[in-house]
C-alpha cells in the first residue's frame, strides 16, 4: 500500500537505522527524513540510500512550528515516526532549555501539525513517538520497568522526554489521534555519536586516552543492538495496537564497569595489544549529577503480543560495533573535529 511517512531525526544514530530499514523494505512508501542536522545529525550515516527513489531529506527544525505545519500540508503524511530529540543526559545537565525546546515544544509542533492535517479523519493514520526507559526513573537492585510503571524522570533529558510522552497520550485521549509510544533501553551500534559510553570508550581506547568511568562504575544499563531497535519500530508501526505503549529492551543488563572490561578485552584482541593494556586506561572520575543507578526493561509485552525479540547477542553486537568504528576512521574524524573537542574539554577536564 502506498504511504507517505515522516521520520524525524533520521540523520541521527537510531533514526538513520530506521530510515534505512524502511527505505529498503518498503519501496511503495515515500520516506521523508526531517532533521535539523544538529551536532548529532549526520547525512554520512545515510550515504547508501541517499539516491533511493522513495527517499527525501528535508532540513528543518521541529521547533519551527510554521515550517513543520507547511511540510505536513505539502507532503500529506499518513504516518509519523518521531525520533528527533536532544538525546544526551550530560548535555541536558549543562543546557536544559535546548532539551525543553526540542523535546517538548518540538513534539507539540508535530502533534499540532498532524492534528491540523488529519482534521479528525484518522483512517490509516498513526503518530508513533519514540521514547526512552529513562522516563521511569531509577531502579534499585531488583525489579524491572513495565509499561505500567509510574513515570519518575530524574534528569532534564528524561523529564523532557516524559513531558513529550504525556503530550502524545493527551492528544490521543483528547482528539482521538491514533498513536503508539515505545520506551526503549540503551542502544549501541554503528553511527552512534561518540559522546555516549560505548563509542566514546572505543574512540578513547583506540587513541590510548583515559576511559572516564563515572562514580563507582556500578551503574547498570540494559543494552540493545540498534538494528534490533529499528526492527522493533517496524514491528510496532505495522502491528502495534493504537493507544498502547510497548517497552523495548535487550534482556541484557550490564554494570558499566563489567561492560567496559569486556570492551577493553575485545579491543585488545582486535588491535593486537597485550591483554589488559586497554583496561589500564580506566579512570574513575566525578559522578554525573543525579545519576540513575539502574535501568532494566521488561520487554515481554512486545515479545508476547507482537513476536519481537532481540536477534543479535551482546557479544556479537559489540564485536560488530567495534569493527565498524575501527573501519570507519573517517566518520569518526569528521564527527570529532571542531565542536566535539570543546565539548570534550568542558565535560571531562
Ligand atoms: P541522536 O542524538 O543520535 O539523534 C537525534 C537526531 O535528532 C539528530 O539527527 C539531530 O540532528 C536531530 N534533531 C535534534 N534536534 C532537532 C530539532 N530541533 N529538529 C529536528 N531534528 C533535530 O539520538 P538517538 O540516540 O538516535 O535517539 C533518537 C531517539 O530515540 C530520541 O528520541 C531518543 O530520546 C530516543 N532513544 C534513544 C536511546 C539511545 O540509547 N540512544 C534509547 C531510547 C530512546
Ligand atoms: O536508557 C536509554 C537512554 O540511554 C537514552 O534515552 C539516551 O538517549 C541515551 O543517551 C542513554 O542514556 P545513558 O545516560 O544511559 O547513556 P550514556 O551512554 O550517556 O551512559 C551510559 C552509562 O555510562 C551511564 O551510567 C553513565 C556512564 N558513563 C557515561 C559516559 C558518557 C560513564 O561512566 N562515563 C562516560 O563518559
Amino acid at each position: 500500500m502506498k504511504k507517505t511517512l515522516l521520520i524525524t531525526g533520521g540523520a541521527g544514530f537510531i533514526g538513520s537505522h530506521v530510515v534505512r530499514l524502511f527505505v529498503n523494505k518498503y519501496p511503495d512508501y515515500q520516506i521523508v527524513n526531517l532533521d535539523a542536522l544538529t551536532y548529532a545529525g549526520n547525512l554520512e550515516n545515510l550515504k547508501d540510500i541517499e539516491n533511493a527513489p522513495n527517499y527525501t531529506f528535508v532540513k528543518e527544525d521541529i521547533t519551527n512550528a510554521e515550517g513543520i505545519s507547511s511540510l505536513f500540508q505539502q507532503y500529506k503524511f499518513d504516518g509519523v515516526i518521531h525520533l528527533a530529540a536532544e538525546s544526551h543526559v550530560d548535555r541536558s545537565i549543562v543546557d536544559p532549555n535546548a532539551f525543553i525546546n526540542t523535546n517538548v515544544m518540538g513534539t507539540a509542533n508535530l502533534l499540532n501539525a498532524a492534528r491540523e492535517l488529519w482534521n479528525g479523519d484518522y483512517e490509516g493514520k498513526l503518530f508513533y513517538h519514540i521514547s526512552t526507559d529513562e522516563v521511569y526513573g531509577s531502579l534499585g537492585d531488583t525489579g524491572f520497568f513495565l509499561e505500567t510503571t509510574s513515570y519518575d524522570p530524574q534528569s532534564p533529558y528524561s523529564a523532557s522526554k516524559a513531558a513529550s510522552d504525556h503530550l502524545v497520550r493527551a492528544y490521543g485521549n483528547t482528539y482521538n489521534m491514533p498513536f503508539v509510544v515505545t520506551n526503549c533501553s540503551n542502544n549501541y551500534g554503528q553511527n552512534q555519536f561518540p559522546e555516549k559510553l560505548i563509542p566514546l570508550f572505543i574512540n578513547n581506547i583506540r587513541n590510548k586516552k583515559p576511559l572516564p568511568v563515572y562514580g563507582d562504575g556500578k551503574y547498570t544499563r540494559d543494552w540493545l543492538y540498534v538494528v534490533d531497535h529499528a526492527r522493533a519500530i517496524d514491528t510496532v508501526y505495522h502491528n502495534g495496537k493504537q493507544g498502547e505503549t510497548y517497552n523495548i529492551g535487550g534482556f541484557n543488563e550490564w554494570q558499566n564497569i563489567e561492560l567496559i572490561k569486556v570492551l577493553c578485552t575485545q579491543m585488545d584482541e582486535k588491535l593486537g595489544r597485550q591483554e589488559g593494556e586497554s583496561a589500564e586506561l580506566i579512570t574513575y572520575v566525578k559522578d554525573r549529577p543525579g545519576h540513575d543507578r539502574r535501568y532494566a526493561i521488561d520487554a515481554n509485552k512486545i515479545k508476547n503480543e507482537l513476536g519481537w525479540e532481540p536477534s543479535v547477542t551482546f557479544e556479537e553486537g559489540l564485536s560488530k560495533t567495534i569493527d565498524w568504528y575501527l573501519e570507519n576512521q573517517e566518520w569518526l574524524d569528521h564527527v570529532t573535529s571542531g565542536d566535539y573537542q570543546k565539548y570534550y574539554e568542558k565535560q571531562y577536564s
